[in-house]
């Protein structure tokens, strides 16, 4: 059992540390791309500061070609007007008119180049732009569905160990409840085999006595058959015993009170200690199985009880409140060492109280045991009413 338990925490255990290195790469790739988002979001800053600084030369630019333009016009005028009347000017004026033109001519080529150098870089500038844009986009998306993931999987997570932990708590009930089976099974063949079963041999060696003797000595064979027809009733009653041990079918026919009463009445009267039995709380509907499981509890505190008490007084108190079932069970004898008790390891301790103790764990239940030497015992039950019974 403990190697079964051991293996199931290390798979926990495993799955526990394979998923959390899983996560922490994810968070390390998450940095990582919030990284490279920050630098692009950068890079993306600086082209558009770097385009709002070209887009207003380039309006500068246009207002000066605008300007120019303008210039170059009138001074091309002049120049054609001065050639026209050329009489009128003299060669000074000419030369100055023709130079003026020119430089304005070329000045104007030269402006309408860098306007177009200009409009060239913007253009590839809102290209790089979009661009710087579209992969940040793409890093914002991807850091968030990273986000989400981790998220999803520190969630999911926890659910994963749970539901393993659940796995692993049903097979170890699963094999807790086999061993009980297999212990119950023991106990019923111990019983029938010391008792109906060397009963009925004693009954077959009477039964051939009586046979010899009918005839050579009649009074003798009464005194047989007088003596054999009492272990025939001690052996009915072990079996009676016996089944109503499997299963008090009171408790199905009555129900949990009466059986209760029916115990006691029996305990007192085959062990002479007188038994209380006090019901506290408004009576309520119990599942069968609850039932059959308090029950249980009150049958193995009254066989320690007789066993090895060696009380006088007994008190047996049901209790109904906030949906559980309590009862507790108290005797005044010699009491025992709790501590040193009832542990699987413990070759001479019984089984009664870790059966108890099995029982009510697996109803959700909380059990309690207190004993002080001398003062007594109090074995204390609480178990959860589980609603309809499931068939
Ligand atoms: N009411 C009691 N008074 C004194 N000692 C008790 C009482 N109940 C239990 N014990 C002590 O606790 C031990 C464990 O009890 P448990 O019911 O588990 O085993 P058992 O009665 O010895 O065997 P089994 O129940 O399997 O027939 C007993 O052996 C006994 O020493
Ligand atoms: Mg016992």
């Amino acid at each position: 059992m403990v190697l079964v338990m051991q293996n199931d925490i290390l798979t926990a255990n495993r799955i526990h540390s394979i998923l959390g290195n899983a996560l922490n790469t994810i968070a390390e790739g998450k940095k990582e791309i919030f990284e490279i988002a920050e630098s692009v979001r950068k890079e993306c800053d600086i082209v558009n500061s770097k385009l709002v600084l070209l887009k207003s030369k380039i309006e500068t630019i246009i207002n000066e070609l605008d300007i120019l333009e303008l210039e170059e016009k009138k001074a091309r005028f002049e120049l054609m007007r001065v050639s026209k009347n050329f009489n009128e000017f003299n060669e000074e004026h000419i030369k100055n008119a023709y130079e003026n033109a020119n430089n304005f001519r070329i000045n104007l080529v030269l402006k309408r180049q860098e306007e177009k150098d200009l409009i060239n870089r913007r253009n590839e500038l809102e290209i790089r732009y979009r661009n710087l844009a579209k992969t940040l986009e793409k890093a914002d998306g991807l850091g968030s569905k990273i986000c989400t993931a981790i998220d999803y999987l520190n969630g999911n997570l926890e659910e994963i160990i749970d539901s393993i932990e659940d796995m692993d708590r049903k097979k170890y009930y699963g094999v807790k409840i086999i061993k009980a089976q297999e212990r119950e099974r023991k106990k019923i063949a111990r019983e029938i085999h010391d008792g109906p079963a060397q009963s009925m041999a004693n009954i077959v060696l009477k039964a051939e006595l009586c046979e010899k003797l009918l005839y050579k000595d009649p009074n003798r064979a009464k005194d047989e058959l007088g003596s054999l027809k009492s272990v025939v009733r001690g052996c009915l009653t072990d079996v009676r015993r016996i089944i109503y041990d499997l299963r008090p079918m009171s408790l199905d026919d009555l129900g949990l009170i009466p059986t209760i009463e029916k115990l006691k009445n029996r305990f007192s009267e085959e062990t002479g200690i007188d038994v209380k039995f006090k019901i506290l709380g408004e009576h309520e509907y119990i599942n069968s199985i609850v039932q059959l499981s308090i029950f249980r509890v009150i049958q193995e505190a009254l066989s320690n009880i007789i066993k090895h008490s060696k009380a006088r007084n007994v008190e047996i108190i049901l209790e109904y409140v906030n949906g559980c079932l309590n009862v507790a069970v108290k005797d005044d004898g010699i009491g025992f060492d709790i501590e040193h008790t009832g542990n699987e390891e413990d070759s001479n301790s019984g089984f009664g109280m870790l059966g108890m103790k099995e029982r009510v764990e697996l109803l959700s239940g909380q059990i309690k045991v207190e004993s002080v030497p001398y003062k007594g015992t109090t074995i204390s039950v609480s178990i959860p009413y589980l609603g309809k019974d499931e068939h």
